[in-house]
């Protein structure tokens, strides 16, 4: 037998097999070379008819290249199985960076709802909420603006068709919460320390000003309420909201339902009262206040003679614009996420 020819047997096999493409095409290699009448097996048959010096050495020489071809299949069909591992099948790789749910927040409405609804509610008030949908009664009459009253006029009111009260009047869509005024002398007896935060509505549109937006009411009705408590009450609610170095102040203004009635500014959240682009002077509106009218009192069903009492009326809106500093309303309606998630 020739060495030569097993050398060059084996070398073929190892070579052949490291160029199989397929695990058929291994398998097909395998039973030709070390199969039961394989090449090399065939030649390992014919040892013990060997004569000579030579058989150890040639008997040697198979026993290798079997071993060889055989651990060189072990090795490619290894391969073979990775590399044709089909890629629709499941796998893990724990080692790329997971996916983060993302997590939404409030609105910041809702936020400032919650968050004056608390301060409010630690000096003792009560958050209520009355109809969107109101009479023409607990909106204007009972505030002292009878029919054709031209203070009405800076109400810009939405009136509903077809719906009216022989005693209350026409149906409106609220334009301001006072109408929660007269609702809460009518449910409550004094003490009364109500918080009304709720919808309004009005015809008008701009940067400033949205058809629906919200306000925020109180009203104090009790014995020997005066002007230092609503003044005191303001202050706390600035220092609360906008930071403890802010103060307020009140100016003289006309509404129906109260007198003395107020407008109420608070010191600039931009300069600090110095006075800047954005307030000119140092102050910014807040919004109104007052001291009850009697007949407002008087129509809810309590003594002006034993009870005096103070309110106020702040746009929501208006107040979460100033302490962010967000020049446009319609961004706190619009839904915009590029918007919301700075908040
Ligand atoms: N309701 C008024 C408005 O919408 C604001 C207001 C003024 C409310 C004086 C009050 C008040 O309670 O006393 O413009």
């Amino acid at each position: 037998m020739d060495i030569n020819r097993i050398q060059n047997l084996k070398n073929q096999a190892i070579s052949n097999i490291l160029e199989a493409k397929s695990e058929e095409e291994l398998e097909h290699l395998r039973v030709h070379y070390i199969g039961r009448k394989g090449e090399i097996t065939e030649l390992i048959k014919k040892l013990p008819s060997l004569e000579g010096e030579n058989r150890k050495e040639i008997g040697i020489l198979l026993n290798d290249a079997k071993r060889a071809i055989g651990e060189t299949l072990q090795q490619a069909q290894g391969k073979l199985q990775i590399t044709q591992e089909p890629l629709d099948k499941e796998w893990l790789d724990i080692t790329t960076p997971g996916k983060k749910p993302s997590h939404g927040h409030l609105h910041l409405i809702t936020d400032a709802i919650r968050e004056i609804s608390e301060i409010f509610e630690k000096i003792g008030f009560t958050r209520v909420a009355y109809p969107e949908v109101e009479w023409d009664w607990y909106a204007f009459e009972g505030l002292n603006m009878p029919k054709n009253h031209p203070a009405r006029d800076e109400w810009e009111t939405f009136f509903i068709q077809g719906l009216s009260s022989k005693k209350y009047g026409e149906a409106v869509l609220t334009p301001h919460t006072s109408s929660g005024q007269l609702r809460e002398m009518e449910k409550t007896k004094p003490p009364i320390r109500m918080l009304n935060i709720a919808k309004c509505y009005r015809r008008q549109a701009g940067v400033s000003h949205a058809p629906m937006f919200y306000q925020f009411e109180t009203l104090v009705v009790d014995r020997g309420i005066n002007i230092a408590h609503l003044k005191g009450t303001l202050d706390y609610f600035a220092r609360q909201y906008f930071g403890p170095n802010r103060k307020t102040r009140i100016r003289p203004f006309h509404f129906q339902f109260t007198e003395p009635s107020f407008e109420v500014d608070v010191t600039c959240i931009v300069c600090g009262g110095k006075g800047c682009r954005v307030c000119k002077q140092g102050w910014l509106e807040l919004g109104g206040a007052g001291m009850v009218h009697p007949q407002v009192l008087k129509n809810g069903e309590i003594d002006p003679e034993k009870y005096t009492g103070f309110a106020s009326g702040f746009g929501l809106e208006r107040v979460l614009m100033m302490k962010y500093g967000i020049d446009d309303i319609r961004l706190l309606f619009s839904g915009d996420l590029r918007f919301l998630k700075q908040f």
